[in-house]
């Protein structure tokens, strides 16, 4: 694996080129299909599938639960392209490679993107199987210096010094919770903690993300959705508790990948309802609703 920290601007041009030759139609939004969270890509009408490794340019993922495809077609009448599987930085990939899906869906004419992920519950109140939409992120590995903005920026997808102040568009949110009620389903929303994993956290770790003012914690997202609101596309996100952090040296309970992956895969109706609810309901995009809004052409 050529591990690259940035990469030039034709190289995500080159790999939209390619996946625009394959589809159909031009997507206007783009869906992030997390662990246990892939099956998501099942429900998309008239579905286009590019495998990645058939795109210029594009990592491959590695993760059991992650296909590895893009899909497109329609959901709710909606022109959505999906990551059916999304790379992570603990694959070995850059942060730059992690998110150059972002900007290739932004080359396509994606203006608005719904991240899921499952997570671990650090927030108290918190259980197994709950849904929080996420209402701003904590990065560590980006507070450190792994930011996907990191290098020469480009700027026909965003400024240098980009303000992120509503990444996860309060509109968007707000939708999301209207949706939830109206189907009796519970929807927290919370702070999602982006680690840079593999490991799961120590408990001293989980006591000192909750202290933070984390609620969640997992191990993507936040690069996807820095890149996407850089580029000044509209962020949705999802975490999936599919577990509770544990906090505690002496706890006899362990997290697994597999517990991960099945309490992903039950909730993935009630996900499913939500998403397609807000897709019904997707108010148009307003570059207002962004603060690093692209130039009007
Ligand atoms: N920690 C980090 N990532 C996760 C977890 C967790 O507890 N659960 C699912 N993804």
């Amino acid at each position: 694996m050529n591990e690259q920290t940035w990469i030039p601007e034709e190289h995500y041009n080159e790999a939209a080129d390619y996946v625009r030759s394959r589809l159909p139609q031009a997507p206007a939004i783009g869906l992030v299909l997390g662990s246990g969270l892939g099956t998501l890509a099942e429900e998309i009408a008239n579905p286009t599938r590019v495998p990645y490794q058939e795109i210029p340019h594009w990592p491959r993922s590695t993760v059991e639960g992650h296909v590895g495809q893009l899909v497109a077609g329609e959901l709710e009448g909606q022109p959505v392209l999906a990551m059916q599987g999304r790379i992570h930085f603990y694959e070995g990939y850059s942060m730059a490679q992690v998110t150059l899906p972002m900007r290739v869906m932004r080359l396509l004419g994606v203006h608005t993107v719904v991240l899921t992920n499952a997570a671990g519950g650090i927030n108290r109140n918190f259980q197994a199987g709950d849904i929080m939409v996420i209402e701003d992120h904590i990065f560590p590995p980006g507070m450190a210096g792994f930011t996907p903005l990191r290098g020469p920026n480009i700027a026909s997808f965003g400024p240098r010094f980009s303000i992120h102040g509503r990444t996860y568009t309060p509109e968007l949110r707000q939708l999301a919770h209207r949706v939830a009620e109206a189907h009796g389903i519970t929807l927290r929303e919370g702070v999602y903690v982006s680690l840079s994993g593999p490991a799961f956290e120590t408990p001293a770790e989980v006591r000192a993300l909750r202290v933070w003012g984390g609620d969640a914690v997992g191990m993507s997202t936040a690069p996807e959705a820095l890149v996407a609101y850089h580029a000044g596309m509209r962020v949705l996100g999802f975490s999936t508790i599919t577990n509770l952090s544990i906090d505690r040296t002496d706890s006899v309970e362990e997290v697994s990948h597999e517990e991960v992956l099945r309490i992903g895969r039950e909730v993935v109706p009630k996900l499913a309802t939500i998403i397609r609810g807000v897709l019904r309901q997707m108010p148009p995009y307003d570059p207002s609703q962004v603060e690093n809004a692209p130039e009007q052409a």
